[in-house]
């Protein structure tokens, strides 16, 4: 890819890949199947309201064939960092319409991620100072990002059983409100040590009730959850990201290949439109330890199958060529390569994105990297 100029052979099998085709995705047409993975980018306002920016940056990118929303707080006791968006208020969703049209007039399509970060939390980022809420009361190792710079995490509340049916309602309400907010689809995320994928563990899920112990009490809080969302979109306007093998957010399961089997088995009686999933070790290595196997997840899941962590274009093409993924989720490449499908299908060089910018500021190393037409 850092080729000045492409061989005329690696051109021919991008012309032959079908990575570059359109796919139908349930109900949506897609240009092709390079879908832009969500991405915090911490630039929304004050009352967790998307930032102005973020019109332009999601339509800069509107070229892949489907856009995954950063992720976006159902609540405000699903906040875990400060300047990330929310989608509980109707202000919010006026802001969230204003983006969607502007991706649709730009020819995208885009999903909602739908977010609540469980424990990792802290109180100066919850109403009243209130302890974040989980599915034990266990301390994550790790800082929280506050309006003070980053802080020890603190030990969270575990939630009461009478709680449960208001956690459903957070996500219920928030798929309506995306609904009403103009997105194509949601994303329901069960990944990266969050709320739901908190409740599915058992190194953060050590209740005695009927959320926790068996791996079925365990899933019980997702399958209600997207039972939910799925009554508000239909299961073919309903994705999912799962990331079995990631100790993101300072979580692991004892047996993850029983867990997410049974999760998937259970899942494919809403008929989802896909399953997303992080390859590895989020943002790390893609190493599978032995023993577990995604491709026994991707055949048991009756939807389609997205792929993320670490891909580039070879990888991609190599996953279209064995059909060991639909669709490949792109994060790291697309903040900093609005263009990234079109780069990719000419082998045009990347761009890299600079650290510093990732993570809040304004519009540097946000809507101004350049495309490779405009460099
Ligand atoms: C992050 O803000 O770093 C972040 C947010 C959501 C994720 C992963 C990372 O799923």
């Amino acid at each position: 890819m850092t080729n000045a100029v492409p061989s005329n052979a690696a051109l021919a099998r991008n012309a032959s890949s079908d990575l570059f085709k359109p796919f139908q995705l349930g109900a949506l047409q897609l240009s092709n199947r390079i879908v832009m993975a969500p991405l915090t980018r911490s630039r929304a306002k004050e009352d967790d309201l998307p930032g102005d920016l973020a019109a332009e940056y999601y339509v800069q990118r509107a070229s892949a064939g489907l856009i995954i929303s950063e992720a976006t707080q159902i609540s405000q006791q699903g906040k875990g960092y400060v300047f990330t968006p929310g989608i509980y208020s109707q202000p919010q969703v006026q802001a969230w319409k204003k983006i969607t049209d502007a991706v649709h007039a730009a020819g995208g399509k885009i999903f909602m991620q739908l977010w609540h970060v469980g424990r990792i939390s802290h109180p100066s980022i919850q109403v009243d100072g209130a302890l974040p809420v989980a599915p034990s009361a266990i301390k994550p190792e790790g800082q929280s990002y506050t309006k003070d710079g980053f802080v020890p995490m603190v030990t969270p509340r575990a939630l009461d059983m009478s709680e449960m049916p208001g956690i459903v309602e957070q996500y219920r309400t928030a798929a309506q409100n995306a609904k009403a907010a103009g997105f194509d689809g949601v994303e329901i995320h069960a990944a990266n040590g969050y709320l739901l994928d908190q409740f599915l563990r058992d190194k953060t899920n050590q209740r005695t009730d009927a959320y926790g112990g068996s791996i079925e009490n365990r899933a019980r809080l997702l399958l209600e959850v997207t039972a939910a969302v799925v009554q508000v979109w239909g299961g073919d306007r309903v994705g999912i990201r799962i990331s079995p093998l990631s100790g993101f957010g300072d979580i692991a399961d004892s047996n993850p290949q029983a867990l997410f089997t049974y999760v998937v088995e259970q899942l494919n009686h809403f008929h989802l439109v896909y399953l997303h999933a992080i390859e590895g070790d989020t943002g790390g290595t893609r190493t599978v330890p032995g023993g577990f196997d995604l491709q026994i997840l991707r055949r048991l899941f009756n939807g389609s199958y997205m792929a993320n962590n670490g891909y580039d274009l070879e990888l991609a093409l190599a996953a279209r060529d064995a059909d060991t993924a639909d669709l490949i989720s792109f994060g790291r490449p697309f903040i900093a390569n609005p263009d990234l499908v079109e780069r990719l299908r000419v082998i045009a060089p990347l761009n890299t994105p600079d650290p510093a910018t990732m993570y809040g500021g304004g519009a540097g190393g946000y809507v101004d990297y350049p495309t490779f037409k405009a460099s």
